[in-house]
C-alpha cells in the first residue's frame, strides 16, 4: 500500500451508536477505490454517555466538553488501527473526514436550527497527524437548510445513472432516502426511523442490542390500528425538506402511542419493524418521477425480516425487490463512511457539497471546517 496517494479517510458514527465505521478510499472518475475498512466498536460505557448526553434536557458544559475530548480520542484510535492494519502513512492521507458523533439535531428551532456532532476534531488532527475536516452540517443551517442528508451528493457522485431512476436508502438509525432520476434532479430527505426504535425495544425487552435478521420480530403479529397510530405522527406528513433524530424517533415516541394497545412486547417489535419498511415505501412512492430500482445500504441491509417487508410494501407499488448497493459495487456497510470520505475531498477543494433543494438552504455551501496537525 506504500506508493498509493490521494488517500480520504472516512469516519462515521451514526444515531445507532453501534460503532466507528472507519474507510480509507481513493475516488476515481465516478466510482470509489475502497483501499481499508474499520469497524472500531464503542465500549458500552461510552455508548452509556453518549446516550446519557443525547437525552438529557441540560448537560454541564463539563460533561459536553470531556465526550466531545473522549470521542476526539477514539477517532483517532480508529484512525489508527485502520492506517496500522492496511499499512498507510500519515504522509498518503489527504484528509479525515469525521462526521462526528450527533448528540442533537435541531434544524427547526424557532430561532435558529441547530445540529451538534461531538468528536473534537482537534485531538483527531494532532494525534493522527493528518488534516482533518469536520463540522459538516452546520454552513448549510446557517443557509437555512436542514443540514441534513448530506450524503444525496455522494450517492448521486458514485451511484448517478443514465439508464435508470435509482433510489438509494440508507437505513442506518434513521433512514433516509436520496433519488437520482436520468434527468438529475436530485431528492433527498429522512424518511423517519430506521434501526432505532428498533434497537431499544430490544435493548429493554430482550437485552439485545438489535434484533439480529429481524427474527425476533418475524415470530411477531403486526397490530394494524398500532401501526396507523404510529403513522399518524407529523413527521411522516411533512412535506420534504425534512429531517429527523431521535430527538423525535425514541421511547417516548413507542410508549405514547402504545397507551392503548394490548399488543406484547414481540408484537409491538414486528409493528415497528413495518412502521421503518412501511414509511420507506410511502415515501419512495411520493417522488416526483417514476421509480425503476431502489438500492438498500446501512446496517438495516441485515435485518432479513425488514427487507421482506420492505419488499412486500414496494411491490405494492409497483417497485422490485431493493437490491443491496453491492449491485453498484459499493459493500452496503461501507457507503457512509466513504460518503465523509468525499465530504472532505470536496472541502479541500472549495466545491460546493450540499443540494439545496434536498436541504432547504438558500443556494448551496462548501461544507466543513479544516483542522491541522
Ligand atoms: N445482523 C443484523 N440484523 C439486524 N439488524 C442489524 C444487523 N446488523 C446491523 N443491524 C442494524 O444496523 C444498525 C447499525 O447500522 P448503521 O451503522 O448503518 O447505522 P448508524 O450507525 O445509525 O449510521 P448512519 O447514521 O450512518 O446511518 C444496528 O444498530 C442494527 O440495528
Ligand atoms: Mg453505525
Amino acid at each position: 500500500m506504500a506508493n498509493k496517494k490521494n488517500i480520504y479517510i472516512g469516519l462515521m458514527t451514526g444515531t445507532s451508536i453501534d460503532a466507528i465505521d472507519a474507510v480509507a478510499v481513493r475516488f476515481l472518475n465516478n466510482s470509489i477505490d475502497l483501499i481499508g475498512t474499520k469497524t472500531y466498536q464503542f465500549q458500552t460505557e461510552t455508548v452509556k454517555s453518549i446516550r446519557s448526553l443525547c437525552q438529557l434536557e441540560s448537560v454541564s458544559l463539563n460533561q459536553y466538553s470531556e465526550l466531545d475530548n473522549d470521542l476526539g480520542k477514539l477517532f483517532a484510535e480508529a484512525v489508527r488501527e485502520l492506517m496500522d492494519l492496511h499499512d498507510l502513512q500519515p504522509s498518503q492521507i489527504c484528509a479525515i473526514g469525521c462526521h462526528g458523533q450527533t448528540v442533537k439535531h435541531h434544524p427547526n428551532n424557532d430561532k435558529m436550527g441547530f445540529s451538534i456532532q461531538l468528536g473534537n476534531p482537534n485531538i483527531l488532527a494532532v494525534e493522527t497527524e493528518c488534516r482533518v475536516v469536520s463540522d459538516f452540517r452546520r454552513a448549510d443551517i446557517a443557509l437555512g437548510g436542514q443540514g441534513a442528508p448530506l450524503a444525496p451528493a455522494f450517492h448521486k457522485f458514485c451511484f448517478g445513472s443514465e439508464e435508470e431512476n435509482r433510489v438509494i436508502v440508507n437505513i442506518g438509525g434513521i433512514a433516509n432516502i436520496t433519488f437520482l432520476p436520468k434527468s438529475g434532479h436530485v431528492q433527498g430527505f429522512d424518511t423517519g426511523p430506521g434501526n432505532t426504535l428498533l434497537d431499544l425495544w430490544c435493548r429493554k425487552h430482550i437485552n439485545k442490542p438489535f434484533d439480529n435478521e429481524g427474527s425476533w420480530a418475524a415470530t411477531g403479529d403486526i397490530d394494524i390500528n398500532l401501526l396507523q397510530s404510529f403513522k399518524s405522527e407529523k413527521y411522516f406528513k411533512t412535506k420534504p425538506p425534512k429531517s429527523t433524530g431521535t430527538e423525535e424517533f425514541n421511547l417516548s415516541f413507542i410508549e405514547k402511542h402504545c397507551s392503548d394497545s394490548n399488543s406484547q412486547t414481540v408484537d409491538i417489535q414486528a409493528t415497528l419493524t413495518e412502521l421503518t419498511a412501511q414509511t420507506i415505501a410511502d415515501s419512495i412512492s411520493t417522488l416526483a418521477e417514476p421509480v425503476d430500482k431502489v438500492y438498500i445500504c446501512g446496517g438495516g441491509c441485515h435485518n432479513t425480516f425488514l427487507v421482506s417487508r420492505l419488499t412486500k410494501s414496494l411491490k405494492q407499488n409497483n417497485i422490485d425487490a431493493p437490491l443491496s448497493t453491492e449491485y453498484l459495487k459499493i459493500d452496503p456497510k461501507w457507503v457512509e463512511a466513504s460518503a465523509f470520505a468525499w465530504l472532505a475531498k470536496q472541502r479541500l477543494e472549495l466545491k460546493a457539497a450540499s443540494i439545496p433543494e434536498v436541504t432547504g438552504a438558500k443556494r448551496s455551501a462548501i461544507l466543513g471546517a479544516v483542522y491541522f496537525p
